[in-house]
C-alpha cells in the first residue's frame, strides 16, 4: 500500500485519531494521554495510547514493563509487524496500548532511504482500521486513538499528525507557556498544507493549573486570549496525586479515583466528546 494515496481514515470508520503533541517538554502530554485514555475508556469509548516517545513514558505509566515491549511502536513504523500485532492489553478495561522504548530513537536513521516515510503510521492505521472492519480482528471497533507524541517535531511527530484528524495541545500553566507555540502552529499549517489537509488542533487543555498562585491565573487568561474556545473549559490542576500515579504503574483514576486530578480529567473527556460530536456533525 503507497501511503501518498491513502486519505485520512474516514471519518465514517467512527474512529478519532488525536495526536497528544507540544515540542515544549514537561507539559504533562504523556500525563494527558495516559489519564484522558483512561476516563474515556471509563465512560465507554474503546481507546488505544500509541506510544510514541522512545521515553515510552506513556508505557510505564500504564504499567508495562521492559520485557513487555519487544513488539512497539518500533517494529510497526519499521514495517516489521503490523499495528494489531503490537497492542497490548492494560490494566484498564477498554484501554490498550502500543508500547514504545527506546528504539525508536534509530528510527529516523534507519528509514532514511524510504520515500513514504511520513506516512508509515498512517498506512499502519489505515490497515487496522480495514481490519476491524472487515472483522478479522474478533473484537469491538476502537473509537480514539491517542498518540503520545515526544517533545520534538521530529520524524515520530509527523507521523503522528499525518495518521491523525486533529491535535490536543497540552499548555502548562507557568511563565513561558506560549513559547514555542507559533512554531508548533506553523508545523500543523505545513503539515495541513501538504501531507494532512484534515488535521486541526482539537483543542488546548490547560495543565498544571494552581488555583492559588496569581501566575496560573494570568497564563491561563493568556493562553485563552491567544486560542480563544480551542481552550478546553476544564482546567487540569496540579495535583501530587496526579505526579505520584505513573511510578505505580496505574492511571490516576485507579490509583485515586477520587482526587481533584481525577475528576478533571473525566470531565475533559466529556467535553472532548461533546467537541468531537460537533466536528463530525459539521
Ligand atoms: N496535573 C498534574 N499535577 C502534578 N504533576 C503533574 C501533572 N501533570 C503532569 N505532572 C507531572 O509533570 C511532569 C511532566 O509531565 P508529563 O510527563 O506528562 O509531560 P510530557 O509533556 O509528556 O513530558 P515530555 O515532554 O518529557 O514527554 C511529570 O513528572 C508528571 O508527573
Ligand atoms: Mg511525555
Amino acid at each position: 500500500m503507497t501511503g501518498t494515496t491513502n486519505s485520512l481514515i474516514d471519518k465514517a470508520s467512527g474512529l478519532r485519531v488525536l495526536s497528544v503533541a507540544n515540542q515544549k517538554g514537561g507539559v504533562g502530554k504523556t500525563t494527558t494521554a495516559i489519564n484522558l485514555g483512561t476516563a474515556l475508556a471509563a465512560v465507554g469509548e474503546r481507546v488505544l495510547i500509541l506510544d510514541l516517545d522512545p521515553q515510552g513514558n506513556a508505557s510505564t505509566g500504564l504499567g508495562i514493563t521492559n520485557d513487555q515491549r519487544s513488539l512497539s511502536s518500533y517494529e510497526v513504523l519499521a514495517g516489521e509487524v503490523s499495528l494489531s500485532e503490537a497492542i497490548q492489553e492494560t490494566l484498564v478495561p477498554d484501554l490498550h496500548i502500543v508500547p514504545a522504548n527506546a528504539d525508536l530513537v534509530g528510527l529516523e536513521t534507519a528509514m532514511m532511504s524510504e520515500a513514504n516515510k511520513p506516512y508509515r503510521l498512517r498506512d499502519a492505521v489505515s490497515t487496522w482500521v480495514a481490519e476491524q472492519h472487515s472483522g478479522a480482528s474478533g473484537a469491538g471497533l476502537f473509537t480514539y486513538v491517542l498518540i503520545d507524541c515526544p517533545p520534538s517535531l521530529n520524524l515520530l511527530t509527523l507521523n503522528a499528525m499525518v495518521a491523525s484528524h486533529a491535535v490536543l495541545v497540552p499548555v502548562q500553566c507557568e511563565f513561558f507557556a506560549l513559547e514555542g507555540i507559533s512554531q508548533l502552529n506553523e508545523s500543523i499549517e505545513q503539515i495541513r498544507a501538504s501531507l494532512n489537509p484534515e488535521l486541526e488542533i482539537q483543542g488546548v487543555v490547560l495543565t498544571m493549573h494552581d488555583a492559588r498562585t496569581g501566575l496560573s491565573k494570568e497564563v491561563a487568561l493568556n493562553v485563552r486570549e491567544f486560542f480563544g474556545p480551542k481552550v478546553y473549559e476544564t482546567v487540569i490542576p496540579r495535583n501530587v496525586r496526579v505526579a505520584e500515579a505513573p511510578s505505580h504503574g496505574k492511571p490516576i483514576l485507579l490509583y485515586d479515583h477520587d482526587c481533584p486530578g481525577s475528576k478533571a480529567y473525566v470531565e475533559l473527556a466529556r467535553e472532548i466528546i461533546d467537541r468531537e460530536k460537533m466536528y463530525q456533525a459539521a
